[in-house]
């Protein structure tokens, strides 16, 4: 074999070879020679649990493509719409199929009156807006039970334009009772992003909501944020599935793990941090301190598999000056560009090929749009919703087995049990 490994148990002396495809080897072929010998990998670090054909990522060279197509392409010539339409069908639909699709999406924004005023409104007067999506999305399967055939390709369709079209609704009404205003109804003759700014803003005067330019950059964000191969969100959808739940409990999981500051919270940790630095007189000293295990971890920086440069990032940049015209500065601005020029020029950070990833921007920009912090997660979960889903019909197409890893016991031995009045 041109490219393959050889394994030798040397307790029994018997040899195999295992051919390498794509770069790794296959555990099937692996268990043929060793079935209980496992590989302990917390974290998933070099273990495949997949094989997909939605997105590509190369983060060795900054590449990131959806179905074949370049991210830089989809960001300036496409629509998060036409962008979800391919990631869940596989190709770019011709006009029909997308007036068809945005159809549907448009016409199912409305959510039961029962799922606001007896569920979202139960809530607590301040609960996060991320901790009500959570549920939210949970407690849609209870209106919608005929989500469980998911062998029905029809039915699962179904799941997928409602989930895809309620998001926004219900992260706006999260958003509406977090703040104590009303809720506002879809409006469904307005395009995607601009009846969400709507659901979200409307009648405020002093946010430009109305204004195209911001629907164009949510637009762009939501493009950016629609998927990323097997993340933590993704893989929590693609386990929970793997249960064969309906697709609101598996989305529901996914947004669950979106929550985590490590992964969908990192743009909120961004702004808080630049905000806590202060002024770029503080940047040196925080870059030390972050370097001397004082300071945390430089928010927005590194990456699990990019190790270059995020082309998100790169493409958020540009979208910044767009909105910073139409809504000002954002203050914060000139602390996020002198960190990031000083932290790539520190050999720490270079060494460790740490770069600027999607979310060192991106808060700063729904910052400017008058998004409150808490909702950063939110607007991360309505366009993942979309990767989420594809992935979930994917694993069922691929009618993959159930997700169940092993585990290397470290617990105590044996032992018996001793009556409470003897210990
Ligand atoms: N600031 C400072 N040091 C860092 C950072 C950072 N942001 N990220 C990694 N490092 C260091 C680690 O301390 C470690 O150093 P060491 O080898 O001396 O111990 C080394 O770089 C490798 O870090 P790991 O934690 O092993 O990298 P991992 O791939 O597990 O983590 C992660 C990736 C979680 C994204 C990490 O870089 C991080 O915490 N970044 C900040 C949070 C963030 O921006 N998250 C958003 C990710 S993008 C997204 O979810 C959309």
């Amino acid at each position: 074999m041109a490219e393959s490994i050889t394994i030798t148990d040397n307790r029994t002396g018997d040899s195999i070879e295992v051919p390498i495809i794509n770069g790794g080897v296959d555990a099937t072929e692996w268990r043929k020679l060793l079935p209980n010998v496992w590989f302990y990998d917390p974290g998933f670090m070099t273990t495949a649990v997949c094989s997909s054909a939605i997105t590509e990522l190369d983060g060795e060279n900054g590449i990131l493509r959806y179905r074949g197509y370049p991210i830089e392409q989809l960001a300036e010539h496409s629509t998060y719409l036409e962008v979800a339409y391919l990631l869940i069908h596989g190709d770019l639909p011709t006009t029909e199929q997308y007036e068809q699709w945005r159809h549907d999406v448009t016409f199912h924004t409305f959510i039961h009156e029962n799922m606001r005023k007896r569920f979202m409104e139960g809530f607590h007067y301040d609960a996060h807006p991320m901790g009500m999506l959570v549920s939210a999305v949970a407690a849609m399967s209870t209106f919608y039970p005929e989500a469980k055939q998911i062998s029905d390709a029809d039915v699962r369709h179904a799941q997928i334009v409602r989930l895809i079209a309620k998001m926004p609704t219900i992260a706006a009404c999260a958003h509406r009772f977090f703040v104590g205003m009303p809720f506002v109804y879809p409006d469904n003759s307005l395009s995607f992003e601009a009846n969400f700014l709507r659901m979200m803003f409307d009648p405020l005067e002093t946010i430009p909501w109305r204004d195209p330019v911001l629907a164009k950059a949510l637009d762009l964000l939501f493009i950016l944020h629609a998927d990323h191969e097997q993340n933590c969100s993704t893989t929590a959808m693609r386990v929970v599935g793997s249960s064969h739940a309906d697709p609101y409990t598996a989305c529901a999981a996914a947004c669950a793990a979106l929550y985590g500051p490590r992964h969908g919270g990192a743009n909120e940790q961004v702004v808080r941090m630049l905000t806590e630095i202060g002024s770029i007189d503080n940047v040196d000293a925080f870059v030390r301190s972050v370097k001397e295990g004082t300071g945390g971890r430089l928010q927005g920086f590194g990456h699990r598999v990019y190790k270059n440069y995020d082309p998100r990032a790169t493409i958020i940049k540009k979208t910044a000056d767009e909105v910073f015209a139409v809504t000002g500065k954002n203050p914060l601005l000139d602390i996020a560009l002198k960190l990031e020029e000083v932290a790539l020029k520190d050999e720490y950070f270079t060494s460790r090929k740490l770069y600027p990833n999607v979310d060192f921007y991106s808060g700063l920009i729904y910052q400017a749009m008058s998004f409150p912090i808490d909702m950063f997660p939110v607007l991360f979960a309505i366009p993942r919703t979309t990767g989420w889903l594809a992935h979930w019909e994917e694993l069922l197409e691929q009618d993959s087995r159930i997700a169940r890893p092993r585990q290397l016991y470290i617990g105590t031995n044996a032992r018996d049990y001793i009556p409470i009045d003897q210990r």
